[in-house]
């Protein structure tokens, strides 16, 4: 194979480096389209067709269903791993040995208490704000406690940082939590695991004490997961490049709670369960939401369906379905939700319309269910997205701020007004 690309503009020709990934992946190295050629850029809006980075974390095959963190499937780490060790490989690069494991863990619960005038800032949030409005906000706010910025050439600062942020993130969480449901603020208890820990802090109530269920924390733990990176998606993508400012870390991570609450992305999740009981609510007429998602004068889409890099079945799904069906029957819950989605599935990959348009569920269509049957509202799904991505924004991060990249920057293509004189006010129509 060539290893230039021609580009041809006008009666010129323009030789490109071609690059190629370790997974055989093609990238044209366009660094120096614009100064070559006097100008020309690229248009591709959404970067649908733009690699924006070099990355060695996360390798996706959107045609092949394939999903893999440093190289280890999804499948194989949901089945044998845990979160926070998933996160170690994650944010490293190596699973970790068992005293790696033990002082990570440890580190963690080191920072796992929060200032307590944190909760002058929680407190003045209202009841009914949302808890990913408050994750973002709290989540910058930690910058006010350490504010000196990390200095990533320090491998000790770097690593405190982000053993810091494991820590205190879910506690964030939990509070926001805590906040939606008029319940007093916890503390994390450091005699748990940190996936226990997360369901204490939510679930805790000073009257009742909180049963453990290892069947709910096991669930919960895969699914985190499977949530942990997904390469350049939108809220990587915004760590990445608020990151590349030399925002610091915090200031970063906060960025990307707010990219994943749009519910074209992560807030699908909490989008897919309330269609699922609306659906429900209008009597369970499958058919009749299927004409809806496909009409293109009606607004509503399926939520949980398709993806921009999934073109084939989102792995993380195939694995989201399998665990809700044995947690709903470990726990002995009915709930007919699980029922419409399977159903919905199941009449939109027989219609043209989703086949042709390669519309598979996506890792948001069953989630949803997992969490209910765990008695987590609604509101709070994508909350449990962002605490799952945490390990993969920081890693990206560190992987963008240690490689040196320049801040993003992009180029637009104009066509706005050309250049035209002021009119006095007088004389303005
Ligand atoms: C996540 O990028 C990641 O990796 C994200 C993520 C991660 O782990 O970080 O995987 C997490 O965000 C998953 C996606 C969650 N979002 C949803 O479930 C929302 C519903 N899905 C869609 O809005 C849509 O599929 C997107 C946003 C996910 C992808 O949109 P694209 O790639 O821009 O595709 P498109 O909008 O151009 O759609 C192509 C066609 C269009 O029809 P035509 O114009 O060709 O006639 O497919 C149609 C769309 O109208 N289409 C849908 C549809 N999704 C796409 N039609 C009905 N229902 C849908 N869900």
């Amino acid at each position: 194979m060539s290893e230039n690309a021609i580009l041809e503009v006008d009666g010129k020709r323009y030789e490109f480096p071609v690059l190629r990934g370790t997974e055989n992946e093609i990238a044209i190295d366009l660094k120096t389209l614009r100064s070559v050629t006097n100008g020309i850029i690229t248009l591709d809006p959404g970067y649908k067709n733009t690699g924006a980075c070099k990355s060695a974390i996360t390798f996706l095959d959107g045609e092949k269903g394939i999903l893999r963190y440093r190289g280890y499937s999804i499948e194989s780490l949901a089945e044998k791993s845990n979160f926070l060790e998933v996160a170690y490989l994650v944010i490293f690069g190596e699973l970790p040995t068992a005293a790696q494991f033990k002082k990570f863990d440890d580190d963690i619960k080191a920072h796992s208490l929060l200032n307590e005038e944190m909760k002058n800032i929680i407190n003045g949030f209202p009841k009914v704000a949302h808890p990913m409005g408050m994750l973002s906000s709290l989540t910058s706010a930690l910058t006010a406690f350490n504010p000196i910025t990390v200095n990533v050439h320090s491998e000790k600062d770097l690593y405190n940082a982000i053993v810091k942020l494991l820590a205190k993130f879910p506690v964030l969480a939990a509070w926001a939590h805590s906040v939606n449901q008029g319940t007093p603020l916890n503390y994390a208890d450091n005699s748990l695991d940190y996936v226990s820990n997360i369901m204490q802090m939510m679930f805790e109530i000073p009257t009742t004490k909180y049963v453990i269920n290892p069947i709910a924390v096991k669930a919960l733990d895969q699914l985190l997961i499977l949530h942990e990176d997904h390469e350049q998606n939108c809220s990587t993508s915004t760590v990445r490049i608020v990151g590349s400012s030399e925002a610091g870390l915090f200031a970063s991570i906060s960025a990307g709670v707010s990219a994943l609450w749009g519910r074209l992305h992560g807030g699908a999740n909490q989008a897919v369960i309330e269609m699922l009981e609306a659906i429900q609510k209008d009597g369970g007429d499958v058919d009749k939401f299927i004409l809806k998602a496909k009409d293109p004068n009606d607004p509503f889409r399926l939520m949980g369906f398709g993806h921009r890099v999934y073109k084939n079945f989102d792995p993380r799904a195939k694995i989201i379905k399998a665990a809700a069906d044995e947690l709903l029957a470990e726990l002995n819950i009915n709930d007919p939700a699980l029922k419409i989605a399977k159903h919905l599935e199941e009449v939109a990959l027989k219609d043209e319309y989703f086949v042709s348009r390669k519309l598979y569920p996506n890792v948001d269509f069953y989630s949803g269910i997992i969490y209910k049957a765990l008695g987590i509202p609604s509101e709070m799904f994508t909350v449990m997205f962002a605490i799952g991505r945490l390990p993969g924004w920081i890693a990206q991060w560190k992987e963008m701020r240690l490689g040196g990249e320049p801040i993003g920057r992009p180029r637009q293509l104009y066509v706005g007004h050309t250049e035209r004189d002021f009119k006095a006010i007088e004389t303005r129509k």
